[in-house]
């Protein structure tokens, strides 16, 4: 079942009803002010970190669930409703939310009124802005009250829902214009250089700015007893809940409409120009953000340039083909989402209430593989960032304070699969752009400057660090965890409440992780190719040496006969075989063993795909491990903590089926490759909306495995690694165009069920044009027919064009 459809040429999902199976979201705002909204008009924005500059106050967890938003109410004849439906949910003739790239208009009718919400953080600016239209669709002159809300958090999330003894006393408010600018100054009597404001273009008929005012004490959202009234009360907060809401009375004569613009701001104050004079606060810089935002057609122009923001970076990558899924994915939603990720990490979605993790070592070094062909620059940055928190022995912080960009140390390291992910990382970004000078960069470890070394020691750091830490086997040894946060060999927890993630009781050094040899094999020639780069030949030398031995060591007890091991234990057991009772496969070393090329040869690849195929396979996707634990082991941790299905014990972990669809690939099986990708690409769920339940248009981490319950059902959409792993796989792989470190690689392999596909890269300062015909038969040797610019070339790379060409690529597999 439905809920709406793509509005591809608006590059828009619509919602065609206020009821979807859970709140459908998007995201405003791509550099310092950020907001969540859902097609109800939920949501909360935020300066920067969603824990300590919140602007609005939203409750996780609640019931009804997605409660706190803009909401507008209006009154029309005594009868109160929202053109979002929440939160009186009353009845309306027409409803509509339309989640663009970067905005969210949302439309409901009632009884002739028709209002139309558009919300956006223009480009440049740290502010939502709102604009409602009210539209009378009929034949007499209509008298309508409305009324704006919302409600101010007090600026640190963590606190304003935990620390009421206080924060109950705090809140202060300024009101200016009659009320049509409602500041919200709490906390900016002491140390806050920071405040935030509610504006409409227009006269008001009165105001609040006290919650229990506006809304009443025992009233539901529902039943706010100022627009039951009619008439703002011009209340003025004194602690307890400072909230925003102008009155307008509203005459529209017939079919008139009429548009407000509100504002919803917020700006910084140099120290020692705070107060305007003693009490009042400084308003300059909000006047100024005001007067940018005050007409219609300013808030057109930054539609406008948003749109363009957002075209620009989408030509990078653009496929047209027959299938109208596959070119939505990745034309907009896929790399909107890879976006999106960039921008929050993990802090704040529906299931990231923002106030928890930071930024994780390897969760961006991920996320890179799906933005560096977006915003290549900020990738660099990134790179830096995250570099920047290694340790010198090549270990890692395993997340680091976007804010302070400094390790967290309440998670501490240990996570051995870090530092390979920054050669993963770094490889992606010379690869897209070429610009090998960033290994030469100064980066320090933990962050002292003192320490700094160039780039591509850190990345030696990191190749040695697995070489420096094998186990008995000769296989890595895990540490804490490896990908699989949740797979915690060394953990030992009994106790309620320990992180499984940092608690570590025994620090054996017999934990080895399969996952991590096959990492460590994949990214070996990358790391290898660039020691040459920068003649460091004997060590490229070595690493290709360690790689091959690394194959032997995977190949002699790192295979159970028909798949890949997943670990051995702290006891030295096998983890993921056939002779254990439960989980006796899991998808990563499957995905990552093969992706490196280990057994392709001797058919152990295959096999381990096949087995894949046969033990983890569902119609909803690929779980990550078969048969699920039924019960607790504490020498395995956390992945034994979740019901049989759920999570990392056996859910369809979306971030880790893209490996094995790469895998298909690399064994040049394209059918199946393509086949599982659409099982769980979001738009091709579409239609299965009541059983999946979250948005069609961005991927989730995870969907319930055959084992569980809700079989089918998805949780924690949006800020997940499998956007970018999945745009990966498709544009790299399946598509087949990817950038190598001399020249784009084109080499398609996605069986024949798509006959033709033009992609248009743009890459290097060049552009390729590649009309595909798409028999299907390619296999990984394969290699397709190429006709660059007229010429036939051999193999499947062409070099990288001078900057400003346009090359045109004609190629049949
Ligand atoms: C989740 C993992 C996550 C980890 C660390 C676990 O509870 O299941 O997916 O990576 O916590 O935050
Ligand atoms: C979520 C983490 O962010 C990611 O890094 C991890 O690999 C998965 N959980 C699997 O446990």
């Amino acid at each position: 079942m439905r809920f709406g459809y793509f509005d591809d040429k608006s590059r828009e999902y619509v919602i065609t009803t206020p009821k979807t199976p859970y709140p459908w979201i998007n995201y405003l705002g791509s550099e310092n002010f950020f907001a969540l909204v859902s097609h109800r008009a939920g949501g909360y924005c935020f300066y920067r970190d969603a824990r300590l500059r919140r602007l609005m106050r939203y409750r996780y967890n609640n019931v009804p669930t997605d409660v706190g938003g803009r909401y507008f109410y209006i009154n029309d004849g005594g009868e109160v409703w929202n053109p979002s439906y929440a939160p009186t949910n009353t009845a309306l003739d027409a409803f509509e939310c339309r989640h663009g790239l970067g905005y969210t208009r949302i439309t409901g009718e009632r009884k002739g009124v028709r209002a139309s919400l558009l919300m956006l953080v223009p480009t440049g600016h740290t502010a939502e802005i709102h604009q409602l239209t009210i539209k009378n669709t009929t034949s007499a002159a209509k008298s309508l009250k409305v009324f704006s809300f919302i409600e101010w958090c007090l600026w640190n999330a963590y606190d304003d829902m935990t620390n009421y003894q206080r924060n109950f006393s705090t809140g202060e408010v300024e009101i200016e214009r009659n009320g049509a600018t409602l500041y919200h100054k709490t906390e900016y009597r002491e140390r806050r250089d920071h405040y935030a404001f509610y504006n409409v273009n227009a006269d008001v008929a009165g105001y609040d700015t006290d919650r229990e005012t506006f809304l009443g004490l025992y009233n539901e959202w529902s039943e706010p007893q100022v627009p039951a009234k009619g008439e703002s009360s011009n209340s003025v907060a004194s602690g307890w809940q400072p909230v925003a809401s102008h009155g307008l009375d509203v005459q529209l004569a017939a079919g008139e409409e009429k548009t407000f613009v509100f504002t919803l701001g917020y700006v910084e104050v140099p120290r020692e120009e705070k107060w305007e004079k003693p009490g009042v606060i400084n308003k300059k810089k909000a006047h100024e953000l005001i007067a940018k935002f005050s007409k219609p057609e300013q808030v057109d122009a930054a539609m406008k340039s948003l749109a363009d923001h957002w075209s620009k970076l989408l030509s990078n990558y653009s496929i047209e083909s027959p299938d109208d899924k596959l070119n939505r994915t990745v034309n907009i939603w896929n790399p909107y989402q890879c976006m999106v990720t960039f921008n929050m990490s993990r802090s704040a979605s529906y299931f990231e209430t923002g106030i928890g993790r930071g930024m994780g070592f390897r969760d961006s070094n991920q996320d890179l593989l799906g933005f560096v062909h977006l915003v290549p620059e900020r990738a660099r940055e990134r790179i830096i960032d995250i570099a920047s928190t290694q340790f010198p022995d090549g270990s890692a912080y395993h997340q680091y304070q976007p804010l302070t960009k400094r390790g967290n140390n309440d998670v501490g390291s240990g996570f051995n699969d870090d530092p390979l992910w920054l050669i993963f990382g770094v490889a992606a970004y010379i690869r897209e752009t070429g610009d090998y000078k960033i290994l030469d960069e100064q980066v320090p470890f933990d962050n002292d400057p003192k320490t700094a070394v160039p780039l591509f020691e850190h990345l030696k750091r990191s190749f040695h660090h697995v070489l420096n830490n094998l186990g008995p086997h000769g296989l890595p040894l895990i540490g804490r965890a490896d990908w699989n946060d949740c797979l915690n060999l060394n953990c030992f927890s009994e106790t309620p409440d320990e992180s499984f993630q940092t608690t570590g009781n025994r620090t054996g050094r017999t934990a080895e992780s399969v996952f991590i040899a096959g990492m460590f094999v994949g990214v070996a020639p990358d790391y290898a190719y660039l020691a040459d780069k920068r003649g460091e030949a004997g060590e490229a030398k070595a690493a290709r040496a360690e790689a091959a031995k690394m194959t032997d060591v995977v190949l002699k007890h790192g295979w159970d006969g028909e798949w890949f091991l997943r670990a051995y234990d702290f006891f030295g057991n096998k983890v993921g075989s056939k002779d254990n009772k439960e989980s006796q496969i899991f998808i990563e070393p499957q995905g990552f063993c093969v992706m490196a090329g280990i057994g392709v040869e001797g058919g152990q690849a295959k096999k381990a795909l096949d087995s894949v195929k046969e033990r983890l396979d569902t119609k909803y996707g690929i779980v990550l491990n078969n048969p699920p634990y039924s019960e607790y082991h504490v020498e395995l941790g956390e992945i034994s903590s979740y019901p049989p299905g759920y999570k990392e014990n056996a859910g369809i972990f979306c971030h880790n089926n893209p490996w094995v669809i790469i895998a298909e690939t690399v064994i040049g099986r394209g059918d199946r490759a393509f086949e599982y990708w659409k099982k769980i690409a979001p738009a091709y769920l579409e239609e299965q909306s009541e059983i999946h339940r979250l948005e069609p248009y961005v991927y989730a981490q995870m969907i319930a495995g055959k084992d569980a319950v809700r079989h089918g059902e998805a949780k924690n959409s949006w800020l997940t690694g499998t956007a970018a792993w999945n745009f990966v796989a498709i544009s790299h792989y399946l598509l087949g165009v990817r950038p190598d470190f001399d020249g784009l690689r084109i080499h398609p392999c996605m069986g024949g069920e798509v006959s033709k596909f033009t992609v248009t890269r743009k890459c290097r300062g060049a552009e390729y044009r590649i009309h595909v015909k798409n028999s299907g038969q390619s296999g990984s040797s394969g290699a397709p027919k190429l006709i660059v610019d007229g010429v036939p070339v051999a193999g499947d790379i062409i070099p990288y064009a001078k900057p400003g060409s346009t090359v045109i690529v004609e190629c049949e597999v």
